[in-house]
């Protein structure tokens, strides 16, 4: 007699499924990204990202220690500062809102750990991400301040920071400044693949970091190339970078399996803000389920073989993982 081999025998009960689970989430698994905007008492509601708010330092303080009981280990900041000019001067500013919130933050919950973004499209008038010089983003003036910020972020008490502004050679330029001034144990974690990509949308509302003119495609990378994120993230690796990302998560998991099979760094992926708003807003349609649909994207980002997920779900999804609502 012929045997067939049943699949469905380990799909049978709820234990056996569990028993033959090969991607499993955990609160471990998140970083949890924040707003920060000047001020005190401050909650400013996204439009577009319902549920994330702009906090004032006090308040974020608070939004940080409820995701670290849930059991999120890290969160990533960005900030608004109160002014904004053609050179993103306040990015820098040991005053600003970020150097702010990664002080009290250490001093409140010393054990979180604190990731900064660092780019100059929130501080900056044209909203780009680097200085602009006769209409054009001028790299090699860029790569000076982004290093000044990301040494800010240090001296405020950063354990990593997280540069986003695409520049060439920026994680190299980073690294040098940090060893140079005694950091040489705070870590980069570089969007080392970070493409020019639609599903930002929600976050420049959040940021209020939308270009003022042309778009980011001179300097993020074509969502059509694959091959060039293997480029980009062993100049990063090559360059200093601790861990590499991949960004968007969802429609790229093709470029976060290809990378994990690659490179022996541990690898983060960031579920953006659009990611996050599509499942939202279908959710408060009621066509979608928002839990199912928000695990099984994380699960899914996991599998494809991400180390790490930074999603706006991070305290929601942890307190369904550890309380189970
Ligand atoms: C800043 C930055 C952006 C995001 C993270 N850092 C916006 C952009 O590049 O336009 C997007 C995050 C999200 O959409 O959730 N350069």
């Amino acid at each position: 007699m012929e045997v067939l081999y049943r699949p469905r025998r380990l799909r049978r009960t709820a234990a056996l499924r569990r028993l033959v689970r090969e991607t499993v989430l955990t609160p471990a698994d998140f970083i949890y990204p924040l707003f920060v905007v000047p001020g005190k008492g401050v909650r400013q509601e996204v439009a577009a990202m319902p549920g994330v708010a702009r906090l004032s330092v006090d308040l974020l303080v608070e939004e940080a220690r409820a995701a670290w009981d849930l059991g999120v280990p890290a969160v990533l900041l960005f900030g608004l500062p109160e002014r904004k000019d053609d050179t993103g001067s306040e990015a820098a500013s040991p005053r600003g809102p970020v150097q702010q919130a990664v002080r009290a933050l250490k001093k409140a919950q010393p054990d979180l750990l604190v990731i900064t973004d660092v780019c100059l499209c929130g501080y900056t008038s044209h909203g780009h991400c680097g200085l602009v010089r006769q209409g054009e983003i001028d790299n090699d003036a860029t790569l000076e301040v982004l290093a000044e910020v990301a040494l800010s972020h240090a001296q405020a008490g950063a354990d990593l920071v997280a540069p986003s502004d695409m520049m060439d050679g920026r994680v190299g330029a980073i690294r040098e400044a940090l060893d140079e001034r005694g950091f040489e144990m705070v870590g980069i974690l570089s969007y080392a693949v970070k493409y020019a990509s639609a599903f930002y949308g929600p976050f420049r509302e959040a940021a209020e970091s939308a270009p003022r003119f042309g778009d980011r495609r001179g300097y993020q990378m074509d969502p059509a190339n694959a091959k060039e994120a293997l480029r980009e993230a062993t100049l990063d690796v090559e360059e200093g970078a601790d861990i590499l990302m991949v960004k968007p998560a969802l429609p790229y998991l093709d470029i976060i399996a290809s990378l994990a099979g690659e490179f022996d760094l541990p690898l983060a992926a960031y579920q953006v803000s659009g990611e996050y708003a599509m499942i939202k807003a279908a959710a408060l349609k009621g066509w979608l389920d928002e839990t199912a649909a928000m695990l099984e994207s994380l699960t899914a980002i996991k599998r494809a073989g991400a180390d790490m997920i930074l999603t706006y779900f991070a305290k929601d999804a942890a307190r369904l993982l550890v309380r189970g609502k």
